[in-house]
Parts: C-alpha cells; structure tokens; sequence
C-alpha cells in the first residue's frame, strides 16, 4: 500500500469510489475545480488500483479543512483511512497548521467512529448543512495536542 499524489489518470477511479461512497457526491467537475485550485489530494494505491483518497485544505492560513474521504467498499477497515487522515496530518504539520476541521453527516455513524479513532472531537451540529437538510456534525483535532 502506498500513499501518493493524485494524478489526473486517477480521476476515474476516484470518481468511482466517490459515487459508491456517497449518495451525494461531488461532480467531477467540483473535484477537478478543487484539486486545481491547490487542495491537498492524496490517493492510496495497492497493486497499481486506486483503493482511497482524500481531499484537504488549508483555510484561513491556520486551520486545516478535510473536505473528502473515502474508500472503495472491498479496502475498507484494512486502515487505509487511517493511512489518508495520517498522511495528510503530517501534510498540515508542515505548514504549521494545527487545527484540523471536518464535517460529516450527523447519521454517518461509521465515518463518526473512524474520526474519533483518529482523534477528532465533537464539536458543534451544523443544522440543515446538507443539500437534503441533514444535520453535520462538525469535528475538529488540535494537532498540538494529538501528534508528537
Ligand atoms: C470512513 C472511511 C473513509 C474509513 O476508512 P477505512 O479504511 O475503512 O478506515 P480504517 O480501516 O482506517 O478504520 C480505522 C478505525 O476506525 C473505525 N471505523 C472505521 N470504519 C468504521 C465503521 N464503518 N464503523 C465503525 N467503526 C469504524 C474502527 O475503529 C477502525 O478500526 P478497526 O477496523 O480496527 O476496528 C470509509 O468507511 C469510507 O470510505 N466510508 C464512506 C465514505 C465516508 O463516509 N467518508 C467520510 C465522509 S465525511
């Protein structure tokens, strides 16, 4: 397994597990926007297929925004996830970014568990944050106090 860099070939598979994933995912056009407008955008790779990826930002020069996760069903809890979020710290750490924001739908329970395993705290509901008007949960980690 390899973390690497997105490279365009990989849109594809990306959008793939985007629409797997998701039962509202980004156009690819959004993604496309996004990762040229500089977000950080990480993909992980086991034998040469796209397994995962993960889309950050820096906002507000100090405060980190994960904007998108996700893992193809067949690689899930094998810690690829766990290998995206670690890298893309390691990203934030480097920039002297050290909090770390995320939203996530309020009924995601999984993707709630997998967060507050990497460290993230509850922090505040966003009403009606998504299209459908479902609640986010807003996550934040301070990495000050998470790493090292
Ligand atoms: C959330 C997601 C990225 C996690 O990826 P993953 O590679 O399966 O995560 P990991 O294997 O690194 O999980 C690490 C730990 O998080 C927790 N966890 C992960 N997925 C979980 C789930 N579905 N239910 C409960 N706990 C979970 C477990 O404690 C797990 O450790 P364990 O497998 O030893 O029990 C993946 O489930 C996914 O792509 N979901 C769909 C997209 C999504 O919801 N993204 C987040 C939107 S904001």
């Amino acid at each position: 397994m390899i973390i690497r860099e997105f490279k365009r070939q990989d849109i594809k598979r990306v959008l793939e597990i985007e629409n797997r994933s998701f039962k509202d995912p980004y156009p690819p056009k959004i993604l496309i926007d996004i990762f040229n407008l500089g977000a950080g955008f990480l993909v992980a790779q086991e034998d040469n297929i796209v397994v995962g990826y993960i889309i950050f930002w820096i906002r507000f020069e100090e405060e980190g925004h994960i904007i998108s996760i996700a893992v193809d069903d067949e690689y899930r809890r094998k810690s690829v996830g766990t290998l995206l979020v670690e890298t893309a710290l390691k990203i934030f750490k480097r920039y002297n970014v050290n909090l770390i924001k995320l939203e996530v739908r309020v009924s995601n329970d999984g993707a709630i568990k997998f967060y507050n395993e990497m460290g993230f705290n509850k922090k505040e509901i966003l009403k009606k944050y998504y299209e459908d008007f479902e609640d986010a949960v807003l996550m934040e980690m301070d990495l000050d106090t998470e790493l090292e």
